[in-house]
Order: C-alpha cells, then structure tokens, then sequence
C-alpha cells in the first residue's frame, strides 16, 4: 500500500451478504512493528472478498493522501525532536481525516474495512512507550474520533525483540532500494526499553477490551497464523 490512499476490492451485488449493506463492519490490526499485520491483512482482504464482500485496505497512519503527507514527517527518521505531545496530535489529524474521508462512509456502504493499526496503536506507542498514558489518548479518541470502535482487532503478538529486529532487517533492505519509497525508520530506531512499554500497553488494552481485542499468536508461520485469523473472524463476526 506504499504511498496509496485506501484501496478498494468491489464485489457483484448480488455476492453481498444482505445485512451488510446497512452497516459494514471495521476491522483492525494491532501489533509490535514486524509482527506481520500487512502480510496478514492482505491474506484476509482476499478471504472476505472471495466470500463476497466488498473490502477497503486502508492503514494508519496514512489512508488519505492527506493522512499519507502527515505519514512522511511522522516516520521519516529525519524528522528530529519531534515532541511527543506533537507526534500524538499528528497521528490523531491524520485518523480525523482517515474517519471522515474514508472510513465512515465505507462503513455507511456496508464495506468491510481492513485498517493497519488504529487508536490502540497510539494508546500502545504514545501512552504507554511514551508514557502519555492512557487517558489522554481515549480523551482525544473521544473528541477527535467520535470515539468510533472496531467490530473487531486482531492483536499479533510475538516476541518484541524478534518482531522489532525483524522491522529493522526490513527497513534496512528498503534503504538499499526496496519496496518503501522512502525512509520509515523513526520508531524502528527506537529503545528495546519502548519496545517493552509499547508490548505491555498491548496487553493493558487486551485485558480491558476483551469483547473487541482478540491476541493471536503470530510466532509460527504465515500460514498458521493466517488460519487462526480467519477463525477469529468467522467466530466474531461471521463473515
Ligand atoms: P506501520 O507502518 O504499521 O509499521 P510496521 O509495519 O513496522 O508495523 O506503522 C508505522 C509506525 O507508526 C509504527 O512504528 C507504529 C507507529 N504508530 C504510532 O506510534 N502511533 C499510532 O497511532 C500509529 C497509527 C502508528
């Protein structure tokens, strides 16, 4: 999805599952960087759209081509001393604009939309590995976000060390011309000791929303934690 705005699979009308088309459902992907939400979001989009659904892939932060110019300063690791309070407020614009733009009217069309990474993410990384807490980021999802819920969030789980390593050997392949366009490294370069935070702001939000937030273990293959997935899914959701 580099450098895109939210991508659209259409399927025939006459595929769609009635009750879709009064409200769609919004599912979201959350974990450590390198976890293997973009692989795993992909393998599902095509699931649900082969059962007959129309899916937007989107990703935060990012989504809009708005939200994709707030991505650049916010990942670029050129981008120095930015306040952590400005960081939060730049992820929070670019979801603003990602609801009213893309999201919102999606799910009024009874899509189902499959975003990388949504409010968690900022809870996770700002409120906790930033030490921002909790509070402040519900507040402003709140006011900023119509405090809009996913039906569902999938939450990879792995090991930090391995999953953060695994970012930094990706982002380091992207420099020597891969399939990033440019320089995302700024979290990657941060701390095993934020990494850790990050992990445990994670496990705070899936003990709280244990209705919404589903951890599934993404330590073995792509193929076995694909499957699991999909169970999730079909059980939450039934699509
Ligand atoms: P992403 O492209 O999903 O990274 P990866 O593929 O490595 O998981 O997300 C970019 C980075 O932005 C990631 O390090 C997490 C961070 N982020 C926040 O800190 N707060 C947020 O609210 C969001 C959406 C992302």
């Amino acid at each position: 999805m580099e450098g895109r705005s939210a991508e659209c699979r259409g399927a025939p009308a006459a595929a769609m599952i009635p009750q879709m088309s009064r409200r769609g459902k919004f599912i979201t992907f959350e974990g450590l960087d390198g976890t293997g939400k973009s692989t795993q979001m992909r393998k599902l989009a095509a699931v649900v759209w082969d059962a007959g659904h129309r899916v937007i892939e989107t990703r935060e932060p990012g989504g809009t081509p708005t939200g994709e110019k707030i991505r650049k300063v916010l990942l670029d690791s050129s981008t120095a001393g930015l306040a952590p309070l400005a960081e939060m407020a730049l992820m929070f614009a670019a979801r603003a604009q990602h609801i009213a733009e893309v999201i919102e009217p999606a799910l009024a069309a009874g899509s189902i939309v499959l975003c990388d990474r949504f409010t968690d993410s900022t809870e996770a990384y700002q409120g906790s590995g930033r030490r921002l807490g909790s509070e402040a980021v519900r507040e402003l999802h709140r006011v900023l976000c119509g405090n809009l819920q996913p039906d569902l969030t999938i939450l990879l789980d792995s090991n930090p060390g391995a999953s953060v390593d695994r970012a930094r050997r990706r982002n380091k392949r992207t420099a020597k011309g891969g399939a990033r366009s440019h320089d995302e490294n700024r979290f990657e370069q941060e701390t095993r000791a934020f990494f850790a935070r990050v992990h445990e702001g994670y496990l705070a939000i899936a003990a709280r929303e244990k209705g919404r937030v589903v951890m599934v273990d993404a330590r073995g293959t792509p193929a076995q934690t694909h499957q699991r997935i999909v169970e999730v899914v079909r059980k939450k959701l039934r699509v």
